[in-house]
This record gives structure tokens, C-alpha cells and sequence, in this order.
């Protein structure tokens, strides 16, 4: 609705004035209005513009504890990626799959799993019938079960460190993107039918996405991409940077 000019700045001063100037003030007010109303929501950089630079390091630094399991940060990327992969599976709570969602601690804990060790027996089962992830899914590596378990014996609790260093300084396809794939968006992408055609498990398929923009897109969230990881919040800005930096280098296989 339009408002007239003296209502949005209040007071008698700019009421008086506004008499004189009132076509050319009414004319700056529309065009600032104008202003705050991009046609879509403005993209935010937060990733220091993708060089790796330009951010401030924060007042007191944050580190996490190496032995301690954190749920937001490696269970609960670990769970979506692999549970909540396609229709039927833990993305909502539904009749075929039991009312389990995974897809937050809440709904994580709602669904029982945890306490009746259903869901440590489904990712261990050697059957691939009654196996968690379903094939054609890959199963969890041992190194993701062994995380899961050790979140488990240490109390499963919905504990959450981010530390605020962010080495971006030796940035390498084996070093860096291949474990951030993996605990991150291979659930997804990888096995015998992977999401959107992409297994991001290849190099190749990696690289090329890295190429065409997609992969750059579709993690920072910018309009017109697939938001990913799906089903998750956005990657936090440190592992986004290694990304972008990644991508600036060409993507390369080192
Ligand atoms: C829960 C499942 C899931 C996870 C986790 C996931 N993806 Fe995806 N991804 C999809 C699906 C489904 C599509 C196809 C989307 C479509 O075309 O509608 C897709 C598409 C994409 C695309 C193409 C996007 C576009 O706009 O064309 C890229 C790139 C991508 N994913 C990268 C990633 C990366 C990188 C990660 C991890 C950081 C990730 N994905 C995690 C399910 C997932």
C-alpha cells in the first residue's frame, strides 16, 4: 500500500518542508522505497568472495574437541546423506517407513531408533535385504558406522561444535573434497542409482559440475540451483570456501 511521504518519516519539521518539496520529496521517497525491494532475496557472500580471503577472524577461536563426537556436525550430515536419499525413505515421517524421520536430531530421537538399537542393527546388517541404506544404495563405510557408534556410546546427545579456524591453505581434491563428499552429499550421489544422475564418488562427474557452475550453484544456494546438500542446512562457510577454492583452481584431480 502507499503510504504518504510524512507518514513513513514522521515528525511536523519534514510535514513543513514537505509542503514546498513535496513532488520531488515524494519522488526520492519511491525511488529509496524502491530500493529495499530487490525482486529476490539478496545474495549474501559470507564465503569471503571464494579466494579464500576478506574475512575477519572472530574475537575468541573456537576449537572442538577431537574425541568428541558432534552431532550436527557429523551425524547428522551422515544421516541425511544417506537416509533421506529418495521418495519412501527417512526425508518424512510415513506409513511405509515405519514413521522414522532422520532428518533432525528430534526427529532422530522421536522415532525410537536410537534407544531400541534398530538403527545401529540396520547399518551393521550384512544382508543387503534388510540392510540400512537399501540397495541400490552402498552401504555405510566402516569409518561412518564406527563414528556413528562412538556418538552412540558417548551419549547420544545433540551436541554441536563449528570451530571458528578455517584452514583453507592446502586445498586438494584427495585431501580436502573427497572427505567432504563423502560425509556430505555420497549418500545421495553414489551407488547404483545416483541423485540426479551425478555420482559425485567420480572425479570426472565432480569436475564437470565444478565446470558448468552447477556444483558452485547448488552449494551456496544461489537462485535457480538445486539447493544441496538437500534435505540439510546450507554447508557452513568454511566448508563452502574449500569448495570455491577448489572449483577457482579448475577442480583438479590432485
Ligand atoms: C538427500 C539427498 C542429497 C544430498 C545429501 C545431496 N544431494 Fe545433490 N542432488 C540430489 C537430487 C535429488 C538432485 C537432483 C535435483 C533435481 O534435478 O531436481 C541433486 C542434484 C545435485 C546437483 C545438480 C544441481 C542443479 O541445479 O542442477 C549438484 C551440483 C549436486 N546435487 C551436488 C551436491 C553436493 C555437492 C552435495 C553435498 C554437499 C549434495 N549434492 C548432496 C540429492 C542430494
Amino acid at each position: 500500500m502507499y503510504k504518504k511521504p510524512e507518514q513513513r518519516v514522521g515528525g511536523e519539521q519534514v510535514k513543513a518542508w514537505a509542503m514546498w518539496w513535496s513532488l520531488p520529496l515524494a519522488a526520492v521517497l519511491a525511488l529509496s522505497a524502491c530500493k529495499h525491494e530487490p525482486p529476490f532475496a539478496p545474495i549474501v557472500d559470507e564465503t569471503g568472495g571464494g579466494g579464500g580471503g576478506g574475512v575477519e577472524p572472530p574475537d575468541e577461536e573456537v576449537i572442538c574437541d577431537p574425541t568428541t563426537i558432534y552431532f550436527q556436525q557429523q551425524v547428522l550430515p551422515l544421516l541425511i546423506s544417506n537416509c533421506t536419499v529418495g521418495s519412501g525413505c527417512h526425508a518424512t515421517a510415513t506409513d511405509d517407513n515405519d514413521d522414522i524421520q532422520l532428518t533432525s536430531y528430534n526427529s532422530l530421537m522421536n522415532s525410537g531408533v536410537i534407544q531400541d538399537g534398530d538403527l545401529w542393527e540396520a547399518i551393521n546388517d550384512n544382508d543387503p535385504a534388510d540392510r540400512m541404506p537399501r540397495p541400490p544404495q552402498n552401504p555405510l563405510t566402516q569409518q561412518q558406522i564406527d563414528l556413528i557408534g562412538q556418538w552412540i556410546q558417548q551419549g547420544t546427545q545433540n551436541n554441536s561444535c563449528e570451530s571458528t579456524a578455517c584452514d583453507t591453505t592446502d586445498v586438494t581434491y584427495s585431501g580436502t573434497i573427497v572427505p567432504l563428499v563423502a560425509a556430505r552429499c555420497q549418500g545421495c550421489h553414489s551407488g547404483g542409482s545416483p541423485q540426479g544422475g551425478l555420482d559425485l564418488t567420480s572425479w570426472s562427474v565432480l569436475n564437470a559440475v565444478a565446470a558448468d557452475g552447477r556444483l558452485a550453484g547448488a552449494i551456496q544456494h544461489l537462485p535457480s540451483f538445486e539447493p544441496m546438500p538437500r534435505n540439510a542446512p546450507r554447508m557452513n562457510d568454511c566448508n563452502i570456501r574449500k569448495f570455491l577454492i577448489w572449483i577457482d583452481a579448475g577442480a583438479p584431480n590432485n
